[in-house]
């Protein structure tokens, strides 16, 4: 077949439109002519490119040597006006599919390349030897990374010195996954193996060993603390946080900083009572905290644990409960307790805890989310229940992705 590319999707792949029959093709920008060939699978069929009898105008050359084999990234491809557009596209799709209308749009901000300060990689044995990167998407196969351009250069460093340390330590099929976090005191590194529950003595003090010339504030073996030369911490708002690599935490500190200040912004000037929806580990409950006095609900022990620890510490008002808020989202009479209220759930949104908002007599939201559409699907009810959406924020922390955070705040009209 052969078509031409009209649109970018949802997903970040290009839309051919053949006889009616739309065609989702990766790595293609609008304006590109493909020839190409549907693959049928047992569950889905695939489409694989043949040909470019025409390239658009609107690409560029894509920075990393493993773009279009890699599982990272998806959008290296398009030139910095076109990609841009995409982003800010999956928004205002998302809106005007719910027809929820925002009285102010703010610019895109984009978050530059190699600021990326947490990862997860895989590792196996394989013949070639041991590989270490991301998976090639769709598939079982581990790329093996020799460049990312996404993460901090400190992170980028550490895979060949994994690589090598692995291959001395697995000669077999071994597998596992690595994460690497970058935090105030240096890195914080998880190897995940069934390899690593009973580790031999030369295993120990290479592992040591390999930690202790690093920069490696602390090496965590399945989740389980092996060597720690330093705590690693994160700072939020003047409060140092414990942090755990493989946990969540928002992806830069640059992303961190960007959103706590359009937060700061969002946020009414006077607030006597906050609260703080998951709230993980307080990226912006010390924010808040400085306004008044702050709660905060998750539903993770360690983040839990981390918040409260670090708030008693810090001497800041701060009350951290553990609640499943898709279960058990706060009530209407519960909600009378607080004049202002932050909400940062996962990519589901918090359609329950959204309906009560609704009900409630609170003025005062704003709401971050990682998913346009669920973000729409809530700002919705929150508008069909009395509020405007006074101002959103497009925000591209993970680059070259099909992701989109949104920042939006929203008052009673
Ligand atoms: C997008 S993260 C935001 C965390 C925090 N606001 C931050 O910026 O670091 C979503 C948080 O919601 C928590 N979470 C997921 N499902 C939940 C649920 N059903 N009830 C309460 N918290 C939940 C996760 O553990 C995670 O900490």
């Amino acid at each position: 077949m052969k078509a031409k590319i009209e649109t970018i999707g949802i997903d970040g792949d290009g839309v051919a439109i053949v006889d009616d029959q739309k065609y989702f093709i990766p790595f293609t920008a609008p304006g590109d002519v493909v020839e190409f060939d549907v693959i049928k699978g047992k569950k889905y069929s695939r489409v694989e490119v043949t040909g470019y009898p025409e390239r658009s105008s609107l690409r560029q050359d894509p920075v990393c040597v493993h773009f279009e084999s890699c599982g990272g990234c998806k959008l290296q491809h398009l030139n910095p006006q076109t990609y841009a557009d995409y982003k800010v596209g999956l928004l205002k799709r998302a809106l005007d599919f719910h027809g929820v209308v925002s009285i102010e749009w703010r610019d895109l901000h984009i978050i530059p390349a190699r600021r990326r300060r947490r990862i997860s990689l895989t590792f196996a044995h394989r013949n070639e030897g041991l590989m270490i990167g991301y998976m090639r998407r769709g598939t079982k196969w581990i790329i093996d990374n020799q460049e990312c351009h996404l993460v901090l250069s400190e992170i980028e460093v550490l895979i060949p010195k994994i690589r090598e340390m692995l291959a001395g330590m697995f000669q077999q099929r071994e597998s596992g996954t690595v994460d690497i976090l970058a935090t105030k005191v240096g890195l914080d590194v998880n190897l995940k193996s069934m390899h690593f529950k009973n580790p031999t003595l030369e295993q120990i003090e290479t592992l040591t060993e390999f930690a202790r010339q690093n920069n490696v504030a602390r090496l965590l073996l399945n989740y389980r603390s092996f060597v720690t030369f330093r705590e690693p911490v994160v700072n939020f708002s003047g409060v140092d946080v414990a942090v755990e690599a493989g946990k969540f935490l928002q992806a830069s500190d640059d992303a961190d900083d960007f959103m706590l200040s359009r937060v700061s912004d969002y946020m009414p000037e006077k607030v006597s009572r906050g609260v703080d929806l998951f709230s993980g580990r307080g990226t912006f409950t010390f924010l808040m905290a400085q306004k008044g006095p702050t709660d905060a609900f998750e539903c993770e022990n360690d983040a839990i644990n981390a918040l409260q620890n670090a708030a008693n510490q810090a001497q800041v008002p701060i009350t951290v409960t553990k609640r499943d808020l898709f279960e058990n989202p706060l009530s209407v009479d519960e909600l009378g307790h607080y004049d202002f209220i932050f909400v940062d759930p996962p990519r589901a949104g918090a359609l329950a805890q959204v309906q009560l908002i609704a009900q409630s007599t609170l003025q005062h939201v704003v709401y971050i989310s990682c998913n346009p559409a669920s973000f729409a699907r809530d700002a919705k009810i929150l508008c069909d229940a009395g509020f405007v959406l006074d101002s959103v924020t497009p925000l591209d922390q993970f680059l070259w992705s099909e992701h989109l955070e949104v920042i939006g705040k929203f008052r009673r009209g």
